[in-house]
């Protein structure tokens, strides 16, 4: 295997030429928060929470996408390093309902943790806030729009790991959104309910449906499927 030598945090080592910053620093126990990033499925860098100095790059860099070079130094933790993170984090949850304590993801949430870390004790930034309605006609699966990152890990896993191919972002800027086709609900989209897309979400943007007598009625009776598939959206209060 070809190597190179880079030095992060001052620590000098060897590391695979074809692998990013943040694989490098993960392997000798250097820890970067991360959102968008997962190790099974292709790194994207849309999130960056993973910024890093790279000595000689311009401006910080999104570690999760950033390959090593011959001679790289690498800082992690300087303070321009944590107050671009600590601000990426804060614009994430300008737009984010602020209903952790009531949360099906409370204390289990990466968004939370991030937070948590970063040190962010109050939102600075205040501005217009998504209001989407409740995706929960699907039987398996509740998809809430307005606890999506953006991170895509459900796009990658739905299409990448499943082949099924549910969802997809849509529109620009601040309407963004991950979606089945055409904005529909998940309960008319090609959905198989395996679960991969609650398993990898970051937060609680979609989740398992608790009501576990529907889902094994809608698996197991076609009749109450149907039925199911009909129920309205619930709108977001
Ligand atoms: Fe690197 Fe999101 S984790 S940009």
């Amino acid at each position: 295997m070809d190597l190179v030598n880079i030095t992060i945090d001052g620590q000098q080592v060897k590391v695979p030429k074809d692998a990013t910053v943040l694989e490098a620093a993960r392997g000798i126990g250097v820890e970067i928060p991360t959102l968008c990033y997962h190790p099974e499925h292709r790194p994207e860098g849309s999130c960056r929470i993973c910024l890093v100095e790279v000595v000689g790059a311009k401006g910080l860099v999104a570690s999760c996408v950033f390959p090593v070079s011959e001679g790289m130094v690498v800082k992690t933790n300087t303070p321009d390093v944590r107050e671009a993170r600590k601000a990426v984090v804060e614009l994430l949850l300008a737009n984010h309902p602020q209903d952790c304590l009531s949360c099906q993801r409370n204390l289990d949430c990466e968004l939370q943790k991030i937070a948590a870390d970063c040190g962010i004790r109050k939102i600075r930034f205040e501005g217009e806030k998504k209001d989407y309605p409740l995706d929960a006609g699907n039987p398996a699966l509740v998809r809430d729009p307005n606890k999506c990152v953006l991170c895509g890990r459900c796009i990658r896993a739905c299409s990448g790991l499943q082949g099924v191919n549910v969802y997809t972002f849509a529109n620009r800027g601040f309407n963004t959104t991950v979606t089945p086709a055409f904005n529909a609900g998940l309960h008319e989209a090609t959905c198989t309910f395996c679960g991969q897309c609650a398993n990898i979400c970051p937060t609680a943007a979609i989740v398992e449906k608790d009501d576990t007598k529907e889902v094994w009625e809608a698996l197991h009776n076609p009749a109450k499927h149907v039925v199911v598939q009909t129920a309205p959206a619930v709108r977001v209060a």
